[in-house]
C-alpha cells in the first residue's frame, strides 16, 4: 500500500499482515486505528461505520477477502473454498447501497477464479496483490477525477458539499473533496460550505476535519441552512459524491442530498456529482431500484449515548436518497465530465 495517498490521511493501511482503518465513528474527538484480521471483522467494521464512503468500503472489502485467504491458507483445499465463499457472503451483506462494495468483491472473485488451481498460499498472496491494486487504483482514479472536476470551479468559488466524500471516504484524495483539493492545488481559492449531515454527522465531523487539517477554508452549517445561503447568493456550486448511479443517471447519495439538489436547481446553482466509473451500475435502470439502507433508529433519536427523542416515538432512518438525473448538472468521472447524464451518455462512457 502506498504511503502517498494524495494527502496526509491514511484511511486504510496494510500493516504487519493486518488491515488498519481509522475509526470514523469517533473522529474528530479521537484519532485511532482499529486492526482487522478476518473478513467477518471487516464486515462488522463496514456495518458499524468504522470505515464508510463507497470507494473506501470497496477497498476494505477487498482487504477483507485477502485477510480471510491469508488466515485460512493452511486449511484443507475443500474447507478453504467453503470458508472463502463464506467470506464473500458476509462482506456482501455488510451494507447494501454502495455498489463499489459489490464491484470490489466481483473483482476479487475474478482474480480468485483465475488462480483457483494454485496452492492456497499463492491464492492468498494473489488476492492481497489484487486488494493493493484496487487501493492504488482508487487514488489514481480520484486524482484524474480531481483534474477533470477542478476545471469546473471558478477561482473564488464557494462550494457546498454534503456528507463526506473526501480522503476518509476513499483510499485517498477523495471524490467531491478530491475535486476541491485539485482545484486548490491548481491555485484556485476555493472555500467549502459543509452541511453537517444528520444523523451520523459526516459533514460536521469528517469533512470539516479534513478541510481544517489541510487549511482549506471551511464553514459548517446545519442541513436546514443551505436554502437560506443559496437564496442569499452565498453558494456558487454544489459537489457531492455518490454510492450508486443508475443507468439513467439517477444518483443515490447520503440522505439529504436530494433536498440540496432541488434547492440548487431552484437557485440555478450547478449541482455536480463526482464518482469513479465503478460507482455507475448499468444493471439498475433507474434510481427507484437502488437498494436504500435503513439504519438503526438510535442514530436519529440521539447521538452515541445521549438520547433526545421522546420514548415511544417511531422513527425512519433511510441512510440515502435518490436525486433524479434531471437535477444533476454533470457527473465528474476519471474518464471525463458527463454533462446532463442520461442513459445514452452513460452507456457511451
Ligand atoms: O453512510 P456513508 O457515510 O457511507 O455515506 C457516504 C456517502 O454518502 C458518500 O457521499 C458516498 O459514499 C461517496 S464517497 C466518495
Amino acid at each position: 500500500m502506498s504511503s502517498s495517498q494524495g494527502n496526509g490521511v491514511q484511511t486504510l493501511r496494510w500493516c504487519n499482515g493486518q488491515l488498519e482503518m481509522i475509526d470514523q465513528r469517533v473522529l474528530p474527538a479521537e484519532f485511532r486505528y482499529v486492526r482487522y484480521d478476518s473478513a467477518e471483522a471487516v464486515a462488522h467494521g463496514i456495518r458499524d461505520m468504522v470505515v464508510r464512503g463507497a470507494p473506501a468500503i470497496g477497498c476494505a472489502a477487498a482487504y477483507g477477502i485477502a485477510l480471510e485467504a491469508l488466515r485460512q491458507q493452511d486449511a484443507p483445499a475443500s474447507d478453504f473454498t467453503v470458508l472463502m465463499e463464506r467470506a464473500f457472503a458476509v462482506l456482501a451483506a455488510s451494507r447494501p447501497t454502495a455498489v463499489n462494495l459489490f464491484w470490489a468483491l466481483r473483482r476479487m472473485r475474478m482474480r480468485w477464479q483465475s488462480i483457483a488451481a494454485q496452492p492456497a498460499a499463492s491464492q492468498a498472496q494473489a488476492l492481497l496483490d489484487e486488494a493493493h491494486e484496487i487501493f492504488a487504483e482508487d487514488i489514481r482514479v480520484n486524482r484524474a477525477m480531481g483534474e477533470h472536476g477542478a476545471a469546473l470551479l471558478a477561482d473564488g468559488a464557494r462550494v457546498l458539499t454534503h456528507c463526506n466524500a473526501g480522503a476518509l471516504a476513499t483510499a485517498g484524495h477523495g471524490t467531491a473533496l478530491g475535486v476541491i483539493r485539485s482545484a486548490v492545488e491548481a491555485g484556485k481559492r476555493i472555500s467549502v460550505v459543509a452541511g453537517e449531515t444528520r444523523p451520523f454527522l459526516q459533514g460536521a465531523r469528517l469533512t470539516a476535519w479534513e478541510m481544517v487539517q489541510e487549511g482549506i477554508p471551511v464553514t459548517l452549517i446545519t442541513d436546514n441552512m443551505s436554502g437560506f445561503l443559496m437564496s442569499r447568493g452565498e453558494i456558487d456550486a454544489v459537489i457531492v459524491g455518490t454510492d450508486r448511479v443508475a443507468a439513467n443517471g439517477d444518483v443515490a447519495n447520503k440522505i439529504g442530498t436530494y433536498m440540496v439538489a432541488v434547492l440548487a436547481h431552484r437557485h440555478r446553482i450547478p449541482f455536480y456529482v463526482a464518482c469513479p466509473t465503478s460507482t455507475i451500475d448499468m444493471s439498475i435502470a433507474e434510481g427507484a431500484a437502488i437498494p436504500i439502507e435503513e439504519r438503526a433508529s438510535e442514530e436519529v433519536t440521539g447521538f452515541r449515548d445521549y438520547r433526545w427523542a421522546a420514548d415511544g416515538v417511531s422513527v425512519r432512518n433511510p441512510a440515502f436518497d435518490v436525486t433524479p438525473a434531471e437535477l444533476v448538472t454533470a457527473l465528474i468521472t476519471e474518464r471525463g465530465v458527463v454533462h446532463q447524464p442520461n442513459r445514452e451518455r452513460l452507456a457511451r462512457l
